[in-house]
């Protein structure tokens, strides 16, 4: 059995274990983890770009302003006012890194704009930001002598001090990780472990996420005992391309900042008709308003039109969305381009503190996986990766602080194999999967009821003690892993949403439908939760 030792285990290799990688002091040993190759994130595949307030024009109090109207009453204002404080010199933190931002004419950061911006505040490297900020930081992090970069590692769960038996605060301690290509699963020990292992919304049929985003970070984190809070804020944005061959392939926000037109089949426009910020308004309206219209008018998809645009501007702004709808025999420059809504991003998930610090000692979560209290009930556009870096580097400050402070794990329990066997019918796991992504989609999607949610709990409880049983007696693989923390994030959203009586940004229901005087967090806790069954 393979016995890591670290003073650091990040679970993650997006743009927040990244960060928090590179923002250690270079005298920490330190480990971090990915389920496949360290590019393999949602961070790899963001369009749009960065929010921050980088033009004297535009202010901080705009910043922030915006970001509370966007989030419908629910952001923590002091977490929105932290992050949005601290944008610029992480925009400068990673431009020093080497981030090739595109430039304007005056070679400063060129600003784009994105729905519920004010201003022109997004940083962005042409319409392929996450590449840009992928492959530097990896590049980066390569070169630290004390970082170990683990890829095909999948962490199960996190072992802490109350899962062993030990008495006092239950403290985190390491976790176990599937060595995908071995198939032993290897036992990790450090000092301090963060969970940075992007969203959920692969619990969703159609989602514009990576295969990695399945919500392992938030399940392990609950199933360790910490909170977690507004899952029912699963974010559907409103435009990925429409075509068979086409997985999970976006179709930026910035397309309609820069000046593109929604239209129905018939050419109609029509985003005026359900907001004066008409494309511009925030994302749960845009997206509720194409709901709207492809079930009124029992159509597959509406079009996003930018052809009024002169063909080298599309071009130059957009090359990888021109290139990659060219592959479907969509000429962006002459045809609109086929769009439907799809799960996006995740705005609830583990509780943590403005140092990032969640309800376990020693244990952090950082970016999508995280609820810091910005994103309220709908995120704005490209606050997402400002969140991550802030609060990564929030999370290296305060573990600087303590770390000469804390004791080593003593050496941990192995996994124990010794009962299971393999599987006979993988097929199950299969079929599980598309039925928990299905029903959520249908029951739990844009548009809720109380009746859909109450359907949708009696099917997960199903599933999920199908699943337990399978993870009980057979070896595990990452299929079986993914499955296993996809279902228990799935009866989280549910959870969340029922307790929600009103509608209110992304979440919205026929039940409710007005927006209650008191807005409040859905908190989750996972001993309160134990205490009802
Ligand atoms: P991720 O980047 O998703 O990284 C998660 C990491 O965790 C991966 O390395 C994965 O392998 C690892 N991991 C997961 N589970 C495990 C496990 N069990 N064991 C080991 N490792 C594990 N936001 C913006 O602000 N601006 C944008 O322009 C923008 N565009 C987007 C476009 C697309 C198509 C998508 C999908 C998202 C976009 N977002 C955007 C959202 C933003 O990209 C994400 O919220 C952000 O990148 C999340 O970063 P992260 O580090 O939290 O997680
Ligand atoms: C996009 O480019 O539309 C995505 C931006 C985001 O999710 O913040």
């Amino acid at each position: 059995m393979t016995d890591h030792v670290h003073d650091v285990l990040i679970i993650g290799s997006g743009a927040a274990g990244l960060t928090l990688a590179l923002k250690l002091n270079s005298s920490l040993r330190v480990a971090v983890l990915s389920k496949a190759e360290l590019t393999d994130a949602s961070t790899y595949y963001a369009q749009g770009g960065v929010a921050a307030v980088m033009d004297e024009t535009d202010s901080t109090g705009a910043h922030v302003a915006d970001t509370l109207v966007a989030g419908a009453g629910l952001c923590h204002e002091d977490a929105v006012r932290f992050t949005v404080e601290h944008g610029p010199d992480a925009m400068r933190w990673l431009i020093g890194q080497g981030v090739s931002f595109t430039l304007d004419a005056d070679e400063q950061p060129h600003l784009t704009r994105e729905g519920g911006h004010s201003h022109r505040r997004i940083l962005h490297a042409a319409d392929a930001t996450g590449r840009a900020i992928s492959t530097t930081l990896v590049a980066r992090v390569r070169e630290c002598a004390n970082v170990e970069l683990l890829e095909n590692r999948v962490a199960v769960d996190l072992i802490t001090s109350h899962k062993l038996g030990l008495p006092g605060e239950n403290r985190v301690l390491g976790a176990y990780v599937l060595h995908t290509a071995t198939g032993e699963v290897e036992v990790f020990r450090a000092k301090f472990v963060a969970v940075a292992t992007g969203g959920a919304s692969k619990a969703y049929l159609y989602t514009s996420n990576p295969d990695i985003a399945t919500g392992d970070g938030i399940a392990m984190a609950w199933r360790a005992g910490c909170r977690v809070a507004n899952l029912e804020f699963n974010q559907f944005h409103p435009t990925c391309l429409y075509h068979p061959q086409a997985k999970s392939y976006l179709i930026t926000e910035a397309m309609r900042g820069e000046g593109a037109y929604l239209r129905l089949p018939n050419g109609e426009r029509f985003m005026p008709r359900f907001d004066e910020r008409a494309e511009l308004a925030p994302r749960d309206i845009v997206a509720r308003a194409i709901d709207y219209e492809m079930k009124r008018l029992g159509i597959r998809c509406v079009y996003l039109d930018i052809t009024h645009k002169p063909a080298d501007f599309i071009t130059s702004h957009f090359p990888n969305i021109y290139q990659k709808c060219l592959e479907f025999g969509i000429d962006i420059t002459k045809d609109p381009i086929p769009v439907v809504p799809a799960a996006h991003f995740t705005c609830g998930g583990v509780m943590v503190d403005l140092h990032s610090r969640t309800d376990i000692a020693n244990l952090y979560a950082i970016g999508e996986t995280s609820f810091t209290g910005l994103h309220g009930a709908n995120r704005m556009a490209s606050n997402s990766l400002l969140e991550c870096f802030v609060f990564a580097m929030a999370a290296a400050t305060d573990i600087q602080e303590r770390v000469a402070t804390q004791p080593l794990p003593p050496a941990l329990p192995s996994w124990d194999a010794s009962k299971v066997r393999n599987p006979d019918e993988d097929v199950v796991i299969l079929h599980n999967w598309e039925e928990l992504r299905r029903f959520m989609w249908d029951y739990v999607g844009i548009v809720r009821t109380d009746k859909r949610l109450t359907r949708a709990l009696r099917r997960v409880e199903l599933l999920k003690s199908e699943i337990q049983e399978y993870y009980t007696h057979y070896f595990i693989s990452t299929n079986l892993i993914e499955l296993r923390n996809l279902v228990l994030v799935a009866e989280l959203i549910i959870r969340c949403a029922q307790q929600r009586k009103e509608s209110r940004g992304l979440h919205y229901t026929l039940d409710y439908p007005e927006t209650a005087a008191l807005a409040q967090d859905s908190i989750l806790d996972p001993e309160a939760l134990a205490q009802t069954r």
